[in-house]
């Protein structure tokens, strides 16, 4: 406890500096000068540490701000750091948190295999890790909040079996270093699985892509189309970005639009496809319910205090306590019901390429 205080006297010093760089520092109320953290009250300040696999999604974007916002009118300081996809600064970001005393750890890991040593580094020092979005497997992870990820993807199995009841399917998967895209592809092989053994769906092309890359999702897309004569019937993407990836592939063939494509977040460009009809659905998981819950969860854990989880995930080692929020599926249909009435995103943005006209009505 001692050497934690210590250390994050000393830390609190880089948080000031770094702030403007890849530190996102917030500090909610009074302000936290250095001298603060060795005099009774400002001890008490709760410091949540966020280490992020990426930025690069849109959504990534969105569970920062939200986080950031949040903890300020909570008046809790979160330092958050992005390892860009690199699975040795993700450790060192971490390490760097860790010793900067933070009370709780939040990980959001690139490599769910690899994070487990920041887990053990952070108990080493008394400190509670949260999993988040994604679980670290293989380790004694404290909690773990995120979306019900097997269900994005039999949602999206789903919405596109009725669709498309027969024909060639291609599943489209995320990075295998992430273990919600194993989950995003173990929902949808729920949904796939008795309609290909009855003869009905053949999966004629089965990837996962490395990092989500968009153009990795294209190659596959590509690839696809040229094994099968560009006999394809439907495209199951674990994600709006590998869905922007194939949708490129498909309008090289003229087919966009044309063979349906799902895909997951409910991002701008993924929200402007489905109103234009390039894209056929997204699995929307509203991100600041994530952040808040989160973060709640977070404070709770410095706290001490109890947790109120509703399931248990297995993580290969552990069955983690778990907060698990509802996905929820979106098309053209609700789109006006769901993305725009959250304001999630603005009307004027998701129907900017729709003709006034042709525009659903603001209610
Ligand atoms: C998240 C998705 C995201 C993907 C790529 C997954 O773990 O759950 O929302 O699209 O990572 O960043």
């Amino acid at each position: 406890m001692i050497l934690k205080k210590l250390k994050r006297a000393t830390a609190l010093v880089g948080v000031l500096v770094l702030t403007t760089g890849i530190f996102a520092g917030c500090s909610g109320g009074t302000t936290n000068k250095p001298s603060d953290a060795n005099k009774g009250g400002k001890d008490d300040e709760i410091v949540i540490g966020f280490s992020m696999d990426t930025l690069k999604e849109e959504r990534w974007q969105k569970d920062r701000d939200t986080l950031m916002a949040r903890a300020k009118e909570l008046g809790v300081k979160i330092l958050i750091q992005a390892a860009n996809g690199d699975d040795n600064k993700q450790i060192a970001q971490a390490e760097n948190l860790i010793s900067q005393g933070v009370d709780v750890l939040m990980v959001a890991p690139h490599n769910a295999e690899v994070a487990a040593t920041i887990v053990e580094a952070a108990h080493e020092e008394g400190i509670p890790v949260l999993s988040y979005d994604r679980l670290i497997k293989n380790s004694d992870v404290d909690v773990y909040v995120s979306f019900d990820n097997e269900k994005v993807g039999e949602l999206q199995a789903e919405y596109v079996t009725k669709l498309v009841p027969k024909g060639n399917y291609v599943y489209i998967g995320g990075a295998p270093t992430d273990n919600n895209a194993h989950l995003f592809r173990k929902g949808a092989m729920n949904v796939l699985k008795p309609l290909i053994e009855k003869g009905d769906i053949k999966l004629v092309y089965d990837q996962m892509s490395k990092d989500w890359q968009p153009s990795e999702a294209q190659k596959h897309m590509e690839n696809a189309l040229t094994a099968n004569k560009n006999k394809i019937d439907a495209v199951i993407c674990a994600n709006d970005g590998t869905a922007g990836g194939a949708i490129s592939a498909l309008s090289e063939q003229q087919l966009a639009g044309k063979v349906p494509v799902t895909g997951q977040d409910a991002e701008l460009a993924a929200c402007q496809r489905i109103v234009e009809g390039m894209q056929t659905m997204t699995v929307y998981k509203p991100i600041p319910k994530l952040a808040e819950t989160a973060l709640d969860v977070a404070i709770k854990l410095a706290k001490k205090e109890k947790v109120e989880t509703n399931g248990t995930v297995n993580n290969g080692k552990i069955d983690v306590p778990s907060v698990l929020l509802e996905p929820i599926v979106v098309d053209k249909n609700n789109m006006m019901d769901t993305i725009i009435k959250d304001g999630y995103h603005p009307y004027e943005e998701v129907y900017k390429n729709i003709p006034e006209d042709q525009r659903p009505k603001q209610k």
